[in-house]
C-alpha cells in the first residue's frame, strides 16, 4: 500500500469485552484482561507498520457508573499493563499519552501513568494515547474554561484556539485530528470520544469483539482506507 495513504491518526473504540466474557460464562473483569492483550497486539502492529497516533478508548466518565469490581478490575489491568509492557514500549521508542483527568483515578493506577509518561517522554516514535477518565463534552467545556481564564470573558473564539486547549492540543503536543475511527462489537456510536476532532474523520465498524480482534483484522481495515476518497468538504478534482 502508498505509504501516503497510511493514515497519521487511528483511533479506536474497544467495545465488546463484557459480551466476549458472557458468552464464556466468565466475569466481566477476563473479558478487560482479553481486551488488554487484544489492546498490546494492536499497539505493537500500529508501531510497526508505522502509524504515528494510536489513541484507544479505556475509560470513559460515564464508566465509573459500573461496579466498583468492574471499575477496579480495569484499573487493575492498566497497572499491571504498564508493569509488564513499559519495557517493551520503550524499546519500540513509543511515547505514552493520557487524554482525560487522570488525577481523579485511584493512587495506583495515578503512580503508574505516571511512571509511563516519564519514561517514555522522550521517545520520538508512535505516540499511544490512551483516553482515561475521558469524556469529549467534558473535555471540550474544560478547554472553553481555560480559554476564558486565560484570556478573560470577551476572547474571541476560533477553531485553531479550542483545538489547542483540548487534550489532543498543546499539553499533548498538538495531535491532528484521527483520520480513522474504529470501533468493534458491532455498536455503531461514537460514545462522547473525540467529538471535536472526529469533524472529518472516516469510521470503520466491525461485528468483531474486542478480545478477538487482531493485528491482521487491524491492517486489513487500516489497508482499506487507503483506498478512501477523502473530500473534506471540498470536491473531487
Ligand atoms: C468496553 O467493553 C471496554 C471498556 C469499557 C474497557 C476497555 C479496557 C481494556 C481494553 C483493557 C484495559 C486497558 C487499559 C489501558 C485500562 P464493554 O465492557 O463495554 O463491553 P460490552 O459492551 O460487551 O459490555
Amino acid at each position: 500500500m502508498g505509504e501516503n495513504k497510511l493514515p497519521r491518526h487511528v483511533a479506536i473504540i474497544m467495545d465488546g469485552n463484557g459480551r466476549w466474557a458472557k458468552k464464556r460464562l466468565l466475569p466481566r473483569v477476563a473479558g478487560h484482561n482479553a481486551g488488554m492483550k487484544s489492546m498490546q497486539e494492536i499497539v505493537r502492529r500500529a508501531s510497526d507498520i508505522g502509524i504515528e497516533h494510536l489513541t484507544v478508548y479505556a475509560f470513559s466518565t460515564e464508566n465509573w457508573k459500573r461496579a466498583s469490581e468492574e471499575v477496579n478490575g480495569i484499573f487493575g489491568l492498566l497497572v499491571k499493563y504498564v508493569a509488564s509492557e513499559l519495557a517493551e514500549i520503550c524499546e519500540k521508542n513509543v511515547k505514552i499519552s493520557v487524554l482525560g483527568d487522570y488525577e481523579a483515578l485511584p493512587d495506583e493506577a495515578r503512580s503508574s501513568i505516571k511512571k509511563a509518561l516519564d519514561d517514555t517522554r522522550d521517545n520520538t516514535g508512535m505516540q499511544f494515547n490512551i483516553a482515561l477518565n475521558y469524556g469529549s463534552r467534558a473535555e471540550i467545556l474544560r478547554a472553553a474554561n481555560r480559554i476564558v481564564s486565560e484570556h478573560g470573558a470577551d476572547v474571541e473564539f476560533t477553531e485553531e484556539m479550542l483545538s489547542r486547549y483540548l487534550y489532543t492540543g498543546e499539553e499533548n503536543g498538538n495531535i491532528p485530528d484521527p483520520d480513522l475511527i474504529i470501533r468493534t462489537s458491532g455498536e455503531e456510536r461514537l460514545s462522547n470520544f473525540l467529538l471535536w476532532q472526529c469533524a472529518y474523520s472516516e469510521f470503520a465498524f466491525t461485528d468483531t469483539l474486542w478480545p478477538d480482534f487482531s493485528p491482521g483484522e487491524f491492517q486489513k481495515i487500516v489497508e482499506s482506507f487507503g483506498t478512501r476518497e477523502r473530500r473534506f468538504g471540498g470536491r473531487l478534482k
